[in-house]
């Protein structure tokens, strides 16, 4: 998908990566913003952009689910809050999840691309080939 650019304010590049009525709710899909992997999901009216691996043992989180406002890990069942990316209690050395502001602008879905840039998702996992 190409990158549709979009005025906004100093310090962001938002950039087209789904369409809403493309992107049904409750789906997760993966995407690359600045050459790194993330997530997109929907949830209800919401969407969110997050990293694509779980700070716990990089479980692929495009196969995990939400419930309640919280991203819940498919491996080991942390939840990270998706306003925040706060972990669940129990989880004291796991790093927050790394969440990018995300944009709704009539039918497009945008993400931050300056916001990838300056705080890149951890995890070794790099960006699919899209192209196949
Ligand atoms: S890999 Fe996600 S909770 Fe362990």
């Amino acid at each position: 998908m190409s990158e549709t650019r979009i005025p906004n304010a100093a310090g962001t590049r938002f950039v087209q990566v789904a369409t809403l009525d493309g992107l049904r709710p409750g789906e997760f899909r993966r995407i690359a913003v600045e050459g790194h992997a993330l997530v997109l999901a929907r949830d209800g009216a919401a969407v969110y952009a997050f990293q694509s691996t779980c700070p716990h043992e990089m479980a692929d989180l495009a196969q995990g689910r939400i419930d309640d406002g919280c991203l819940i890990c498919p491996r080991h069942l942390a939840t990270f809050r998706l306003s925040d990316g706060a972990v669940s209690t129990g989880w004291k050395n796991v790093a927050p999840l790394k969440l990018y502001p995300v944009r709704i602008d009539g039918n497009e879905i945008t993400v931050d691309a300056a916001a990838v840039a300056r705080n890149p998702p951890a995890g070794k996992r790099q960006v699919w080939d899209l192209s196949r």
